[in-house]
Formats: structure tokens, C-alpha cells, sequence
């Protein structure tokens, strides 16, 4: 017999104390300026936005998780912020927002906003003041050394060191690109012959906590309902296991969170969750980053876990991938986030490619994908255009600091009017070029076809309202063998009820042979031409047809 996955841990999945709503809680991601331009400069913006509720509400989701809306120096897609307190004037004002948050909660929708914790730009009063003498306000807001040492127990941080002719300099520390230096949360372990380092408890530290709290009491107060926080992990410097950064999340902020705004989430970009929900936020990701990433399963080329070549992803047509990579860094995740958050498999995000991308561009495909993301453990997120299967765009050039990620950051196709309704503004001044295809898909071409993906995304979303076996709480455990990757089968269970969801994104009919269960199930949801499940004298077999996805309840 086939090697089968371990039995999963029964615990409840669910973290002590966590927002009420945040089992049920399906989140859409907008990428602002990508969404709705309301105004006609070819950017969207926030009135844009709130001109969309209904159709976001439409989905199903009930949260919105924005990136960053903040005054920026747009070096870094807006993650590089001049005004923490400020909504960037092309989007709209502080009271547009205010205005959204209304508009949403009046539909059942939460908005979360982005939150850069650890750098900010170099465009913001706080470093252009620290950059000119070391006593002033904001001075220890920054790290600001005066030489490189040659060595130290984090390597990779000498090489954020920035030559500035700035009178604070030689040198500032940074946290991303040079023109976002890193906000001084102090250094595990200071060395005493760096004066630059000061402990976490230091005086700029301890201002630079403050501040933050203050910033996120700011949109805690005007309505909004938590926070994604950008590079989470990042910010005591130094602190090679995490331990001091994992300390400051889990013995201030958001402890001091929870007790302030109980109702409020916190979600860590550290795509580490047994650090980050163990630093005490509610969701953590795990996706494109890190050592734990689905890249294997949906990744072609370029990326691979210790840089491996490049492999098909699991989600592809040719049917060569495979799960085991995949499997063991998931289930360390899963089993180390019992009682304690959620481990989040976004359908994308603004950082990596779509899902509907080269080599997987075929609605079915994407169905069983779409699947995939809407019958996991976790809260979903899927990211605006995924509902429609909106199409990378290879040939986007470069825009505010993109690199190589405007592809997934396009504009949404709404329609059959110019620029798919997206502006009004000339096509030349659109913020990303589009898709040009003339038969590209749109929410109103995709609203028409009974079989689009689209309403697929609707009836999953829907599905896992009502069958609590396939929501955020319930246990998970993979039942088809890891050696015989096609179909995958895992199993859903809450109580009593207990789902099968059967995937086979290869292009052929796939089989196999399940040890016997005493229950015979029944197909309630899916994408499939056919799926059987039978009791044989071997065990139980199920056939399922190409490119199919399907659900069995027991
Ligand atoms: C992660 C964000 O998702 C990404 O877009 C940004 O460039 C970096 N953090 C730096 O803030």
C-alpha cells in the first residue's frame, strides 16, 4: 500500500480571543490605484473603489484588504510612505475613506488597510529630520552607522547599509530598496562598539513604538478593522531566530492591540506562521516568500525552494508536478498553527505572478485552482481579477517601482467600454497598460456566461458558508497517497460533517484507490464532467474527468 499522509491534530483551529467575525471572513485584496479610476487621471482611487462595493459585495467575500493608500513617494508601489496619517491626494482625501469604511460596513464588509511597520521613505519629514543632526525629534527614528563592520550575526544586513552624504551620515540602514530606510525598532544583542545600535528598549525604539501604535490608533478610531502588516518580521534588526522581533509583536503591540481593539485583525506578512502567530497575529501568509511557499504548485520557471530548477507547478495541465514539497512545509505550518491563527494560501497578490498566467490561461484550469484556494483551511483571500481569471500581463513595463510585478498589477476589465471601464482617461494614461486581446474576459462578459469563472468563484464562496466542513475552522488532512499526486484528495471536518474535495488539473481522466470508508458521499459542489466514487473490493475508487474539481459530502 501507498504511503498515506498522517492524520491531521483535531485541535480547533481557532486562536483564543480572535475578532468574532474572522471564522467566516473571506477577503478580496485591491490593489488601489488598479481597481476604479473615478476622477479620469488613468489611476484608480478610493471613490473608485466605493463605486464597486456591490459587486465586491456580490462575491461574497466580507473584508477588503487595500494596499497602502497613504501619501508615498511612489518609489514602491505606495510601501514607501512620506504620511502614515495622510490618504495619498490620488486617491482621495482621509474623508473618502472614512467614506468607503461606511459604504463597506453598511454591505457587511470589513476594510483593512496596510500597515508598513518597517521602513518608511526616504520623502517623510521624520528622516529628512534625522537625517540633519542626531538630536532633534525624530533623529533616532532611523539607524544611521558609522561604518560597515565586516562581519555580523546577520549577514544579510550589511548589505542594507546605504552611503548617504546626508550630515547623520556615511551610512543609514534600510529596509527594502534605498529610498525606504528602516524605522529603528533597535538590534538584538547591541554590539557596544556600534553606537548605531541601540537595544529594543532604547529611546529611539521606544518613540518609534509609540508612533506606530499612534498611527494605528489613527484608523483603528476612524472605523477601519485591522491591519496587514507589512514585513512583520523585520523589524528588530539582528535577531537571527526571530526571537526579540517575535517579543515586541506578542509583549506590546499586539497585545496592546487586542485588548484596545479586540474586533480588530492583525495579519503578518512574515510568511512564517509558527513565528508570527506565535508574536500574536491573527493570519500570516503562505504563498510566494520565503521557505514556506506554495511554489511548487503554481510557480513556472525561475522559482524553486533552494534553488532548484525550475519544475511544472503542481496546477498545470501536463500533469507533472508533484505535492511532496508543498506537503511538508504546509503541514509543519498547519499543525504549528493549531489554536493559535491561520495559515493563508492567497489566490495571488501585488508581489508575484497571476494565477491565470502562461501555461494556465484555460477557465477550467483556473476552476480547479479556484477550488483549491476556496476549499483550504485558513482564511481565503483572493486577489481583485482572480474572480474573472485576470490575465498577467508579461509585457507590463516597470511602473513606480514595480520591477518585474506590474504584470499582476493591472487594471480590471469591467467591460466592453474603453479602457474595459476601467477610466475614462486616454489610453496612453493608463496606469498599466491592459490586456489588449479584444476577447479578454470581463466581469460583464463573465457575468453573461452561466459557466464563467466567475460565478464558479460565487458558488464556491457560497458553498463554504454553508457547509461548515469546508470553512476556515475546520481540520484538514490529505487522504490520497503524496507518491500518486493525481487527483489530489483531502479531507474537510467539522464535527460530524466531513467533505472530500477531489482536484485533478491534469488533462487527463485521473483515478484512485482510497483505503475503504464506511460512508458513501455525495457530489455537491464542483467543476467536473464526471467524478464516481465507488466502494470496490480494494477500497474506494474515484474517477474524475480532466481538468475537474469536485466536492463529495459524506
Ligand atoms: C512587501 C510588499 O508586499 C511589497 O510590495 C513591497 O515591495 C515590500 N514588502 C517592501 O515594502
Amino acid at each position: 500500500m501507498m504511503a498515506l499522509a498522517a492524520v491531521c491534530l483535531a485541535a480547533a483551529a481557532q486562536k483564543p480571543g480572535q475578532p468574532s467575525w474572522l471564522s467566516e471572513a473571506v477577503f478580496y485584496q485591491i490593489y488601489p490605484s488598479s481597481y476604479q479610476d473615478s476622477d479620469g487621471n488613468g489611476i484608480g482611487d478610493i471613490p473608485g473603489i466605493a463605486s464597486r462595493l456591490d459587486y465586491i459585495k456580490s462575491l461574497g467575500v466580507t473584508a477588503i484588504w487595500l494596499n497602502p493608500v497613504y501619501v508615498s513617494g511612489w518609489t514602491d508601489g505606495g510601501y514607501d510612505i512620506i504620511d502614515y496619517y495622510q490618504v495619498d491626494p490620488r486617491f482621495g482625501t482621509n474623508t473618502d475613506l472614512v467614506e468607503l469604511v461606511k459604504q463597506a460596513h453598511a454591505r457587511g464588509i470589513k476594510v483593512v488597510m496596510d500597515l508598513v511597520a518597517g521602513h518608511s521613505s526616504d520623502q517623510s519629514e521624520w528622516f529628512k529630520q534625522s537625517s540633519q543632526a542626531p538630536d532633534l525629534r525624530y533623529s533616532d527614528y532611523y539607524i544611521w552607522p558609522s561604518f560597515i563592520p565586516e562581519s555580523g550575526p546577520d549577514p544579510s544586513l550589511l548589505r542594507k547599509f546605504v552611503k548617504t552624504d546626508a550630515p547623520r551620515g556615511p551610512y543609514y540602514i534600510k529596509n527594502f530598496f534605498d529610498t525606504q530606510p528602516a524605522l529603528n525598532f533597535g538590534f538584538a544583542n547591541p554590539d557596544p562598539s556600534h553606537p548605531w545600535e541601540q537595544p529594543v528598549d532604547g529611546p529611539g525604539p521606544t518613540a518609534m513604538r509609540r508612533e506606530l501604535k499612534n498611527i494605528m490608533r489613527f484608523w483603528m478610531d476612524k472605523g477601519i478593522d485591522g491591519f496587514r502588516v507589512d514585513m512583520a518580521a523585520s523589524l528588530v534588526k539582528n535577531d537571527v531566530d526571530k526571537a526579540e522581533t517575535i517579543k515586541l509583536w506578542k509583549e506590546d503591540f499586539t497585545k496592546w492591540f487586542d485588548e484596545e481593539y479586540p474586533e480588530g485583525v492583525l495579519i503578518a506578512e512574515w510568511f512564517n506562521p509558527s513565528q508570527s502567530l506565535e508574536a500574536g497575529f491573527d493570519i500570516d501568509f503562505f504563498c510566494h516568500d520565503g521557505q514556506y511557499n506554495y511554489s511548487t504548485l503554481f510557480f513556472y520557471g525561475r522559482r524553486g525552494r533552494d534553488g532548484q530548477e525550475p519544475t511544472v507547478p503542481y496546477f498545470d495541465q501536463s500533469g507533472r508536478g508533484g505535492l511532496q514539497t508543498w506537503y511538508d512545509l504546509y503541514k509543519f505550518q498547519y499543525d504549528a498553527a493549531q489554536g493559535k491563527g491561520y495559515v493563508c494560501m492567497p489566490s495571488g497578490n501585488h508581489d508575484f505572478n497571476r494565477l491565470c498566467t502562461e501555461g494556465r490561461t484555460d477557465p477550467a484550469q483556473l476552476k480547479v485552482a479556484m477550488t483549491f484556494f476556496l476549499t483550504m483551511p485558513g482564511v481565503p483571500f483572493i486577489y481583485y481579477g482572480d474572480e474573472i481569471g485576470l490575465k498577467q500581463n508579461p509585457a507590463a513595463p516597470p511602473t513606480e517601482g514595480s520591477g518585474g510585478r506590474a504584470g499582476c498589477r493591472i487594471p480590471m476589465l469591467w467591460d466592453g467600454s474603453a479602457n474595459a471601464g476601467f477610466s475614462t482617461a486616454p489610453i496612453d494614461k493608463i496606469y498599466i497598460p491592459q490586456d489588449p486581446d479584444p476577447n479578454r474576459m470581463t466581469v460583464e462578459k463573465a457575468e453573461e456566461d452561466p459557466n464563467s469563472l466567475l460565478h464558479y468563484v460565487r458558488s464556491l464562496v457560497r458553498l463554504r458558508t454553508q457547509v461548515k466542513a469546508l470553512g476556515t475552522d475546520a481540520s484538514w488532512r490529505l487522504v490520497s497517497p503524496l507518491d500518486q499526486p493525481y487527483p489530489m484528495v483531502y479531507e474537510r471536518k467539522q464535527g460530524d460533517e466531513r467533505c472530500y474535495v477531489v482536484l485533478n488539473p491534469t488533462g487527463r481522466t485521473a483515478q484512485i484507490l482510497l483505503p475503504p470508508d464506511p460512508g458513501t458521499p455525495t457530489l455537491i459542489g464542483g467543476s467536473y464532467r464526471s467524478c464516481t466514487y465507488r466502494h470496490i473490493r480494494r477500497g474506494d475508487a474515484i474517477v474524475i474527468s480532466p481538468e475537474s474539481a469536485a466536492i463529495l459530502k459524506f
